[in-house]
C-alpha cells in the first residue's frame, strides 16, 4: 500500500491518501479526511481501466464539497425528521442542515472529520482500517461512540466496507458510504443508460421534503419497479409524484432479505458500453438510491470537469431514513456497550 500527503484540513491537521491494489491492477485511493474514496480504477471487459468514481483532485476541494462525493456518512445518514428524536424518554435535537431537517450526521458529520489511519494486510488483501471517537453530544448525539471503518480491496475485485461502532450511552447510528458512481468512467456524461437491479418489493415514500410517510409501498406498476434489469434513465421522467419530490430518484428501497449477518445481494448495475457491471451486497435492510439530482455543474471534479445532473448514482447501504421516529422501521438504536456491525461490499465484474 502506498501513503501520500493529500494536505491539511481547516484544523491544520495533516491528511493522507491511500493506496489499495490488488494482483487485477484495481486500485483504490482513500483518503482519512471523511473516509472519502477519491478514485477507484476498475477494469472494462477488454481490460482497459477508468476511475468510476466521482471526486476531487485535491483536498481543499473536499474541505469545501457539500455534495457528499464518496466519503462515510455518520452518526445517521440520511435524514431525521425536524432534527428531533426521543430515546429513553428524553428529547434529542440534531442540527437542522437540510431545511428543516437533520441530514448525513450534521454540520461536521463523518464525512468531514479526519479519521485514524492504519494500513493492514490481510488474508482477504490490501486494508485500510479508520477510527474515530465521536464526542458526546458531538452534532446533538448521545453517548461517546468509538468507530472503526475498514476498506478492504479484494483479489476478487471487491472494495468491502465493514463498520463496527460501540457507545457509552444508549445512541442511534446509522452508517453509509456516499459513493458517486459512473461506471463508464467519472467523467464520462450520464447514468442514464446504465441498467439497474434492485432486489427490493418495496420502497419507502416520502412527503415533499423527503421524510418517510412510514409506509412501505410496492414497487409494482412504479417508476420504483426495478426488480428486473431496467435503464436508470427509463421512467425518471414519468409524472410521479414521488419522482418529484426527489427531483428524480432519491430514496429508500426495502431489500428483500432484511437485516442480515452475512452480505446479501442487494443491487445489479450494468453499463453497457464498457461491460463494467457493480454488484451490492450487503448486511442492511435499505439502500438510497439517489442519482446525482443536485448536481448542477457548478462543481468541478477531478481533471476540472464539471459534473451535471445525473452524471452518477448512489448506492447507499443503510438503515431506512427517519427510523428513530418511525416505530415500523428496523430499529437504529445502540444500547450502551453493545456492537454495532455492518458490511457492504461493492464488487466488480464484467459482462
Ligand atoms: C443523499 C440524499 C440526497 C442528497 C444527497 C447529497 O443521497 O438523500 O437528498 O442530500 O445525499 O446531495
Amino acid at each position: 500500500m502506498r501513503k501520500q500527503s493529500f494536505g491539511k484540513s481547516t484544523d491544520g491537521v495533516e491528511v493522507e491518501l491511500y493506496k489499495l491494489t490488488n494482483e487485477n491492477g484495481m486500485e483504490a485511493a482513500i483518503s482519512n479526511y471523511g473516509g472519502t474514496i477519491v478514485s477507484l480504477l476498475v477494469p472494462d471487459r477488454r481490460g482497459g481501466f477508468a476511475d468510476v468514481v466521482l471526486g476531487h483532485d485535491s483536498l481543499d476541494r473536499y474541505l469545501n464539497d457539500a455534495a457528499y462525493l464518496g466519503p462515510i456518512l455518520g452518526r445517521y445518514a440520511n435524514r431525521v425528521a425536524k432534527g428531533r428524536f426521543t430515546l429513553n424518554g428524553v428529547a434529542y435535537s440534531l442540527v437542522r442542515n437540510n431545511g428543516e431537517n437533520h441530514l448525513h450526521g450534521g454540520l461536521k458529520g463523518f464525512d468531514k472529520v479526519v479519521w485514524n489511519a492504519r494500513g493492514i494486510s490481510t488474508d482477504k488483501g490490501e486494508a485500510l482500517e479508520l477510527t474515530y471517537l465521536s464526542k458526546d453530544l458531538e452534532e446533538g448525539y448521545p453517548g461517546n461512540m468509538s468507530v472503526l471503518v475498514v476498506y478492504t480491496l479484494t483479489e476478487e475485485n471487491e472494495l468491502r466496507i465493514e463498520y463496527t461502532a460501540t457507545s457509552d450511552k444508549d445512541t442511534i447510528i446509522n452508517l453509509t458510504n456516499h459513493t458517486y458512481f459512473n461506471l463508464a468512467g467519472h467523467s464520462s456524461g450520464n447514468i442514464l443508460q446504465h441498467e439497474l437491479m434492485i432486489n427490493a418489493d418495496r420502497f419507502t415514500p416520502t412527503d415533499s421534503s423527503s421524510i418517510p410517510t412510514g409506509e412501505l409501498h410496492s414497487v409494482k406498476g412504479t417508476p420504483f419497479d426495478f426488480t428486473r434489469p431496467t435503464a436508470i434513465g427509463l421512467r425518471v421522467n414519468q409524472d410521479y409524484e414521488q419522482l418529484a419530490y426527489g427531483h428524480g430518484y432519491d430514496h429508500n428501497f426495502v431489500l428483500n432479505r432484511g437485516v442480515g449477518d452475512s452480505p446479501s445481494l442487494a443491487a445489479r448495475v450494468h453499463e453497457p458500453k464498457s461491460g463494467r457491471t457493480l454488484e451490492v451486497w450487503t448486511t442492511e435492510p435499505g439502500m438510497q438510491l439517489y442519482c446525482g439530482n443536485f448536481l448542477d455543474g457548478s462543481i468541478r471534479g477531478k481533471g476540472e470537469k464539471s459534473y451535471h445532473k445525473n452524471q452518477g448514482f448512489c448506492l447507499e447501504t443503510q438503515h431506512f431514513p427517519d427510523s428513530p421516529n418511525q416505530p415500523g422501521f428496523p430499529s437504529t438504536v445502540l444500547r450502551a456497550g453493545a456492537q454495532f456491525r455492518s458490511m457492504t461490499v461493492f464488487r466488480f465484474l464484467t459482462q
